[in-house]
């Protein structure tokens, strides 16, 4: 069959991208949609298990620092739009051992740029999702995308790194790219670092938004924006958005950790107040921890977006889907050694 688009997802199968993927293959049945993916320990099978089979959907595992590979791809696939999400994303760990974030977050996406870039078939937009945490933190600034970029740890240090090498093809070549930077996204399938210690649904619920442990005693608080909603935004900016430009994707609701942290407690564990603080968890703080990213979102709102889902309902979604799904990582090592990729073998000869 012929597909009208085909668009290659990086990082398809960790929490954002495989919600965009299926997205994708289910609303466009004619495009077609690479997912290249190494299934690094966030990724369950599982997550993508709905369209694994639509004939619209090819997985390919793969490292995006693989320039053999990428070329490859870009060579014989006629690829018409990239969604790059592919990285190493957790914070902490990035304070670790950086030079494993700065290898997939920035020549990952070099390689990525350079094999799209001189592709027989030119791509008609590469979108690299970036992150609010480019901005750095504040106390009081509301940042808009022409704010400067000041990133505060190693993880937003290569987000940032990587969004200057996107955004040096738009200066020198005017390749179509799209940057955006969001919020924290949260809901269903968000990969928790807690699951395998200890597997409990509050856990379970609240390691990805960030506080089932409370970390020192300052006041930090996030902005959050359920993934349907993120979803919508990555779709509009590809169909509206400018190329060579910045969106800013955000939600209004900003939430301080402890409140978030106490809320959960008593949504999951049905306590009463003065029950709360046996159910969290006390920690330092990790070495470098941004207070709040405030940022505006005009530009997206222009082209028609608005966050739909509302707190409330997103986070009665998201529990009840890790209460669902207690054992949905646990099956993901086994699996994933059985997964291969017929393109990796061919080009790997
Ligand atoms: N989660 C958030 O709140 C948030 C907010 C803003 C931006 N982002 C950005 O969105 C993107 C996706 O984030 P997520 O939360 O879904 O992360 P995730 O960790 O769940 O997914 C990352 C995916 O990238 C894959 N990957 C990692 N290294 C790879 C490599 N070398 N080659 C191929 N694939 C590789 C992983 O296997 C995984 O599937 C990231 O670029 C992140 O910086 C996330």
């Amino acid at each position: 069959m012929d597909y009208d688009r085909t668009v290659l997802v990086t990082g398809g199968s960790g929490f954002i991208g495989s919600h965009l993927v299926c997205s994708l293959v289910n609303t466009h049945p004619d495009w077609r949609v690479i997912n290249l993916d190494n299934l690094e320990y966030c990724c369950s099978p599982r997550s993508l298990e709905s369209i694994e089979d639509r004939t619209n959907y090819t997985f390919i595992r793969g490292d995006v620092c693989n320039s053999q590979l990428v070329n490859h791809i870009f060579n014989t696939e006629h690829i018409d739009v990239i969604f790059h999400l592919a990285a190493k994303t957790h914070v902490e760990s990035s304070f670790e051992c950086p030079t494993s974030f700065q290898r997939v977050n920035i020549t990952g996406t070099g390689v990525l740029l350079g094999a799209a870039h001189q592709a027989r078939h030119q791509p008609q937009c590469f979108i690299y999702v970036s992150t609010d945490e480019v901005y750095g933190p504040s106390l009081d600034e509301v940042f808009d995308e022409s704010s400067p970029v000041r990133p505060s740890n190693p993880y937003s240090a290569t987000k940032a790194a990587a969004e200057y090498l996107v955004r040096s093809y738009w200066d020198k070549y005017k390749f179509p790219i799209i940057i955006t930077r969001s919020n924290n996204i949260y809901g269903p399938r968000q990969y928790t670092e807690k699951v395998q210690e200890k597997p409990n649904s509050l856990h379970l619920v609240s390691a990805p938004l960030c506080c089932s442990t409370i970390q020192g005693t300052l006041p930090i608080s996030r902005h959050f924006l359920f993934v349907d909603d993120a979803i919508n935004a990555f779709l509009l900016v590809l169909e509206k958005g400018t190329v060579g430009e910045i969106y800013n994707m955000g939600a209004s609701c900003e939430i301080p950790i402890r409140q978030l942290a106490r809320e959960l407690v008593k949504m999951v564990k049905n306590v009463p107040d003065s029950e709360v603080n046996n159910w969290l968890e006390f920690v330092p703080d990790r070495p470098q921890v941004d207070l709040r990213y405030p940022i505006k979102c005009e530009k997206l709102q222009q082209l028609g977006w608005r966050a739909e889902v509302s707190w409330a309902e997103g986070i009665r979604q998201t529990v009840k889907w890790y209460r669902d799904n207690l054992d949905f990582w646990s099956e993901a090592d086994e699996d994933q050694g059985q997964i291969g990729s017929q393109l990796e073998r061919a080009t790997a000869k």
